[in-house]
C-alpha cells in the first residue's frame, strides 16, 4: 500500500513508479480482446445474447450460473440456458449450453436445487441429483392468443450439471389461464421437510409445495396491493436472513417497467413465512428497492450455499429492458453484476436489505494507494498518482461534511481524454446519492439511457461512505456499507481511465480513501 501525500503531482508521480512490470503485461493482454466495452471482471457470455441469471446453485465445490441465452443472435430470441461454473464467484469457466428449447417451448428463467435426499428419485441419496426448475414458454401458443402458454418444467443432472435430461412428465405446474406465469424459484423448507416454489403470476406471486419436485400443490398468493405495480412481476426469490437475533424472510421481486429510475428494477419485501404463506411486515404501500440504479434486474440468490459459509449470495443482470437489445456491444450483449452478499440491517428507516460485494473480489486487487485526509477542492485529479492505467478500479472513500456547509455536491468522476465522464456523488441538500451518465459517451441508441439518477440516503451516520466497483462498462456503488446501492452501465468512446474527486459549493473533507487497480478475471472456455 502506498500513501499519496498530496505533494506536487510531479513528486507523487515519481513516488509511484511501478514496482514490477507485471501490471504492464496484464494491461497489454487485456486490451487485446479487441472488443470495445467488454468488461474485465464481470461475467459476460462468450458471445451473443444474455439476460437473467438462472439456476444458481452451489454444488460440490462449484457455483453454477445458468443464464437466459440466445446463441444465434445478440438480441433476445428463443431462450436457452447458457451455463458457467466458478469456484470463487470471480473466475468463471464457460460450459456448453445446458437446456435447449423443445416441443413444450422455450426455456425461460428459473432456479436449480441440489436434491440432497433424492426426493425426486432422479439420482441416489449418495449421489444426489441437481434439479433445474424453469418456465416453458410456448411461443406459438402465445402468438395464437393463448393465455396458458407458460408452464413450469423440470430437468435433472446426475453428473455435476454437465448434462441435463428433461423430465418426461413435464410440465409439473400447469397454467390455469394467467398470461404471465413464470420464473420459479425453489427451495427446501426444512421445518416441514418439503419443497417450496415461488413464481410470478401477472403482478402477484404464487406459492406451491411439493414432497418430490414433481407434484406441486398451490398454497397461496401474495402481492395484491403490496409494493409497486407499475409493471409485470418477474423472477421472485424468498429466503430467510437474521436481524436483531430474529429470523425474517425476504422476498425479492423484479418489476418491469416501474423501477425507481425508469424501466426494470427489483423491489423486496420483509416479513414472515410459514412454508405456505408470506406475511408482509410493512404497510402495503411501502416499496423497497434492492438497487436504485437502472441496471440490476432479475437478480436472485444461490441455493445450497454451505451452512458453514452462511451467506445469501446474489447476482443480477446488469441491463434494463428499456435498452437491453440495443446497447452498443458486439458480438455479445450484457453482463452480470458482481456477486453480492445480502444482509438485513436495522436502520433509522426500519429493517432494510443491504448488499455488499463478496470478499472473493479482493483477489483482483493488483495495486493499491491510500489517500491522506484532506479537503477536496472543486476538481482533484487522482489519475497521475496511479501509474497503471486501467478502467477496472475499486475505490473506497469516506467523507465528512464540515459543520456549517450547505448544498455540498461531491463525489467521484471517472473520465477519458474525449471529455466523456460519469459522476457518482452525494447531494447534501437532497440527501441523495446520484449517478450521472448524461455525458457518458454513446447514448443515442435509446432515449431512456442518458440521465442523472438519484437514490435516497438511508444511513444516518455522519460519515458518507462510498465503495465503488468500476469496470469498462459499469460502476456499482455500495454506499454506507451497502445501505444505498446503485448499478449503472455506460459505453464511453474511449475507456474511462482517469479518476478524480470533486466538491461543489464548498470543500468536503476526505477522511480516508483507498484506490485499487483491478486485474482482469480470467474466464476460461471449456
Ligand atoms: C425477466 C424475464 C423473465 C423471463 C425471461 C425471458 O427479464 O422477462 O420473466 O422468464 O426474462 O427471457
Amino acid at each position: 500500500m502506498r500513501h499519496l501525500l498530496f505533494l506536487t503531482p510531479f513528486l507523487l508521480f515519481m513516488a509511484c513508479q511501478p514496482e514490477t512490470t507485471e501490471h504492464t503485461a496484464q494491461v497489454a493482454s487485456d486490451t487485446l480482446t479487441g472488443e470495445q466495452h467488454r468488461p474485465r471482471y464481470h461475467f459476460t457470455p462468450p458471445e451473443q445474447w444474455m439476460n437473467d441469471p438462472n439456476g444458481m446453485v452451489y454444488y460440490d465445490g462449484e457455483y453454477h450460473l445458468f443464464y437466459q441465452h440466445y446463441p444465434d443472435s445478440n438480441v433476445w430470441g428463443p431462450m436457452h440456458w447458457g451455463h458457467a461454473v466458478s469456484e470463487d464467484l470471480v473466475h468463471w469457466e464457460h460450459l456448453p449450453i445446458a437446456l435447449y428449447p423443445d416441443s413444450l417451448g422455450m426455456i425461460f428463467s428459473g432456479s436449480a436445487v441440489a436434491d440432497l435426499e433424492n426426493t425426486s428419485g432422479f439420482g441416489t441419496a449418495e449421489d444426489s441429483p441437481l434439479i433445474a426448475i424453469f418456465t416453458y414458454h410456448d411461443a406459438e401458443a402465445a402468438e395464437a392468443g393463448a393465455n396458458d402458454h407458460q408452464t413450469q418444467g423440470i430437468a435433472f443432472s446426475t453428473d455435476r450439471g454437465r448434462s441435463w435430461e428433461k423430465y418426461e412428465g413435464n410440465p409439473v405446474v400447469e397454467n390455469p389461464g394467467i398470461k404471465d406465469f413464470r420464473d420459479p424459484k425453489v427451495f427446501w423448507y426444512a421445518p416441514d421437510q418439503k419443497w417450496v416454489m415461488i413464481f410470478a403470476a401477472a403482478d402477484r406471486v404464487r406459492i406451491y409445495n411439493s414432497p418430490d419436485l414433481k407434484n406441486w400443490e398451490f398454497q397461496s398468493e401474495f402481492g395484491e396491493n403490496s409494493g409497486d405495480h407499475g409493471g409485470v412481476w418477474e423472477c421472485p426469490d424468498l429466503f430467510p436472513l437474521m436481524v436483531n437475533g430474529e429470523e425474517k424472510w425476504v422476498m425479492l421481486l423484479s418489476i418491469n417497467p416501474g423501477g425507481p429510475n425508469g424501466g426494470s428494477a427489483t423491489q423486496y419485501f420483509v416479513g414472515d413465512f410459514d412454508g405456505e404463506t408470506f406475511a408482509n411486515d410493512n404497510p402495503e404501500e411501502t416499496t423497497l428497492w434492492v438497487d436504485y440504479g437502472k441496471d440490476n434486474y432479475a437478480g436472485v440468490s444461490w441455493s445450497n450455499v454451505p451452512e458453514n459459509d452462511g451467506r445469501r449470495i446474489f447476482l443480477g443482470w446488469m441491463s434494463n429492458w428499456q435498452y437491453a437489445n440495443v446497447v452498443p456491444t458486439y458480438s455479445w450483449r450484457s453482463a452480470m453484476t458482481v456477486a453480492r452478499k445480502l444482509e438485513l440491517a436495522d436502520t433509522p428507516e426500519g429493517i432494510r436489505l443491504i448488499s455488499l460485494p463478496v470478499e472473493e473480489l479482493h483477489q483482483l486487487r493488483a495495486d493499491s494507494y491510500s489517500l491522506e485526509p484532506r479537503s477536496i477542492p472543486n476538481e482533484l485529479s487522482l489519475t497521475e498518482f496511479t501509474e497503471w492505467q486501467t478502467p477496472a478500479k475499486e475505490v473506497m472513500l469516506e467523507f465528512v461534511i464540515p459543520e456549517g456547509a450547505e448544498g455540498l455536491d461531491f463525489g467521484i468522476v471517472i473520465s477519458n481524454s474525449l471529455g466523456e465522464e460519469v459522476r457518482i456523488g452525494y447531494d447534501q441538500a437532497q440527501q441523495q446519492y446520484y449517478f450521472d451518465r448524461t455525458k457518458a459517451g454513446k447514448m443515442d441508441f435509446s432515449e431512456d439511457f442518458a440521465g442523472r439518477f438519484p437514490a435516497p440516503r438511508i444511513a444516518g451516520s455522519d460519515t458518507i461512505k462510498m465503495h465503488l466497483y468500476v469496470d469498462v462498462a459499469s460502476a456499482e456503488l455500495f454506499a454506507d456499507d451497502g445501505k444505498t446501492v446503485m448499478t449503472n452501465i455506460f459505453f464511453p468512446n474511449e475507456n474511462f481511465q482517469q479518476l478524480g474527486l470533486y466538491s461543489e459549493n464548498g470543500e468536503v473533507q476526505l477522511v480516508s480513501g483507498t484506490l485499487y487497480n483491478l486485474s482482469p478475471a480470467t474466464i476460461a472456455m471449456e
